[in-house]
């Protein structure tokens, strides 16, 4: 029996067992108010990520793909901290590890409520399953498959399914959300009414995104929040990963306006914090696996400006571009104008192609050993921009 329908049958079997929950404080039933979502993926973990409405300890059992839920292939994992097992409500952030690169697996993610929670005496109610869902981990072998990109969705969740239609989600192991998701977070169900849901909806249980933080996820009184919601391997916002045949660097560019600009109140220091990635991506692109990756593909939500007067824009360009322009980019993917732009190598700023992806647009990127085929397509079928580039030797 596959492991799908060994889970499937264990759903079953416990909700026929769970018990009724007499000592619940209300009526209402445990559940998953949000998610899963897969995020931070590697070639060896990931992280699960669900919201549940009660308080409760959570587990993910997960095996590669056709595991019978009887085999000892079957792992466990659970989140802690300092010999506690995470016990609460709303966010279930758990991480699978001991991963092989490029293996498919199913997951599934259970949580089991505490109805009563007392020092010497702990009562459990129901126990919620779901799934399993598939996923797979990178792989630096894997010769092909296809990423695409969209940004700027502001919270227009209508907008973010009609570019989601046109996913070919059949090739595609990885979505990029290049920032400004949302308008800015000051409610926390702004997150998920925002995009999240969306996202989970559609593909996110499956398929992991990678998120670029952008200026506009940098307001608000939850903004310093993001993080946890969206975890990354390096537990920040810049950190370089590899899938495949392309080395990604993801760059935060902070905020566009000068840090004493009145609209940041004076609670920003991204001049600090630009200075601070700069150390980090000399040092990124000596690595060996960037080195020698075939491509090296870099996000950032704002792109860089070696004419433009914005602060940030310019900062950006005049801090990571002569890195950069020493690393032999292939493509950098931006967003923030609203506007579609296609910037080719300049001798005087940057020595690669810029995309600057639109609201209302999609990027695809077809990616063979051989090359890349970057194709971009607006809301209504239009092809705006195609194009290939080809591998270079090293
Ligand atoms: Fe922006």
């Amino acid at each position: 029996m596959s492991m799908h329908r060994v889970f499937l049958a264990a759903v079953i079997g416990v909700c026929a067992v769970s018990l009724p929950c007499a000592l619940a404080q209300d009526q209402e039933k445990l559940a998953v108010t949000h998610g899963p979502y897969l995020q931070g993926v590697t070639e060896s973990s990931a992280t699960v990520i669900w919201f549940t409405n009660k308080t409760c300890v959570s587990r993910v059992e997960y095996a590669p793909q056709g595991t019978s839920a009887d085999s000892s292939a079957v792992m466990t994992a659970v989140a802690g901290r300092h010999g506690l097992i995470d016990a609460s409500a709303g966010l279930q952030k758990i991480t699978l590890t001991r991963l092989e690169p490029g293996v498919r697996y199913e997951y599934r993610i259970i949580s089991r409520e505490i109805a009563k929670f007392d020092p010497y005496e702990v009562v459990y109610g129901d126990t919620l399953i779901e799934g399993p869902y598939r996923m797979q981990t990178w792989n630096p072998r894997k010769s092909g498959y296809s990423f695409c990109v969209i940004n700027d969705i502001h919270e227009k969740t209508d907008r973010l399914n009609s570019l989601l239609d046109m996913v070919p989600w059949e090739t595609t192991d990885m979505m990029f959300l290049n920032g400004d998701m949302i308008d800015h977070w000051t409610r926390e169900n702004q997150v998920f009414d925002g995009f999240l849901d969306t996202c989970v909806r559609r593909f996110a249980r499956e398929t992991p995104f990678v998120y670029v933080r952008g200026n506009h996820e940098t307001r608000g009184a939850l903004a310093r929040g993001l993080l946890d919601l969206f975890p990354t391997p390096a537990g920040r916002y810049y950190y370089g990963f590899r899938h495949g045949p392309i080395s990604f660097l993801v760059l935060d560019g902070g905020e566009d306006k000068p840090d004493a600009n009145k609209e940041y109140s004076g609670l920003v220091d991204f001049d600090a914090y630009r200075a601070e990635q700069t150390r980090w991506l000399r040092e990124a692109v000596q690595g060996e696996s960037f080195r020698r990756s075939r491509y090296r593909i870099v996000f950032v939500h704002m792109p860089p400006s070696a004419t433009s007067p914005g602060h940030g824009v310019s900062q950006i360009h005049q801090l990571w571009s002569p890195i950069l322009n020493r690393s032999r980019i292939d493509l950098m993917l931006c967003a923030h104008t609203h506007r579609f732009a296609r910037i080719e190598p300049v001798e005087w700023a940057n020595h690669y192609p810029i995309l600057i992806n639109a609201p209302d647009m999609m990027v695809h990127v077809d990616v063979s050993e051989s090359r890349l085929g970057v194709t971009v397509t607006k809301l209504d079928g239009q092809v705006v921009e195609s194009f290939e580039l080809q591998a270079r030797s090293w």
